[in-house]
């Protein structure tokens, strides 16, 4: 199988996005540390792993909270000796009002989750890889809202967009290294954020679908597809991408 002995860190591994995607790297082969803030809910991620026959743990983390990432990262390296690959994948919904009605500390929160959070990690994980001079491969979550501007969503709009450019930045400075880093840029995906967020009205989730070229929301497996294989060899020429997984939104 393509991740055969590697061992791979998904935060936000709990839900969603994640959890789906844990499920397809241990299928690959994968030691998938499953990592989040609802620790419970890892759990039945790691049980439904291990039933599929496949192998995985758990990993409190919390992405936000200064110096965990690097805590999560030793960790994971005093127990298994490496590091191969990581999805920095945990996020939160920020504030659906105007610029102008943003509450400082919402954004400071967005920000300090879905953009600072993903450095933290990054940070720690390139550590790592240039230590075991191997090589990895990382992937962070961004979104459509990375690459374009929805309305009333500018503190997620602007970590995203973060992500984008921090994913670059990485990219450049350490694939001297061998160690290569891409976004995905989901479009709309049935998920408990998407149920919580601006989807969760049917009017607006029609207006959605009309509005999407593949005219249906994305399973989460569709995303965790293509995680798998950017985490895998056979992307072995691809860093510093990001990819809307979008069913052609942004191609409008
Ligand atoms: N669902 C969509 O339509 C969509 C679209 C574009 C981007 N995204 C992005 O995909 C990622 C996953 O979202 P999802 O839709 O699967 O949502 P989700 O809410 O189902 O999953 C998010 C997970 O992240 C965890 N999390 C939140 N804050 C955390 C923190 N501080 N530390 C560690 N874990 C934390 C949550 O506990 C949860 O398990 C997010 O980054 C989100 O912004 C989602």
């Amino acid at each position: 199988m393509s991740l055969d002995n590697k061992v791979v860190l998904v935060t936000g591994g709990a839900s969603g996005i994640g959890r789906a995607t844990v499920n397809r790297l241990a299928l690959d082969g994968a030691h998938v540390v499953v990592s989040d803030t609802q620790v419970e809910l890892a759990g039945e991620v790691v049980a439904e792993v291990k039933k599929a026959g496949g192998s995985a743990e758990v990993c409190e983390l919390d992405v936000a909270e200064e110096g965990a990432a690097a805590a999560a990262v030793k960790a994971i390296v005093t127990a298994h000796g490496r590091l191969d690959g990581a999805f920095n994948n945990a996020g939160i919904t920020g504030p659906t009002v105007k610029l102008l009605d943003i509450d400082p500390m919402e954004w400071a929160r967005v920000l300090a989750v879905n953009l600072t959070g993903v450095f933290s990690c990054v940070q720690a994980e390139i550590a790592q890889m240039i230590q075991q001079a191997s090589g990895g491969s990382i992937v962070n979550t961004a979104s459509i809202c990375g690459l374009v501007a929805l309305p009333h969503a500018t503190a997620y709009n602007s970590a995203k967009h973060g992500v984008v450019g921090l994913t670059k930045s990485a990219a450049v400075e350490y694939g001297p290294k061998n160690i290569r880093v891409n976004a995905v840029c989901p479009g709309f995906i049935d998920t408990p954020m998407l149920a919580q967020g601006a989807g969760a009205s049917e009017e607006v989730l029609n207006g959605v679908v009309s509005s999407l070229p593949i005219r249906r929301i994305a399973e989460a497996g569709e995303v965790a597809d293509v995680v798998a294989w950017l985490l895998s060899a056979q992307s072995s020429y691809v860093t510093g991408v990001a990819m809307p997984i979008d069913g052609g939104w942004t191609a409008q």
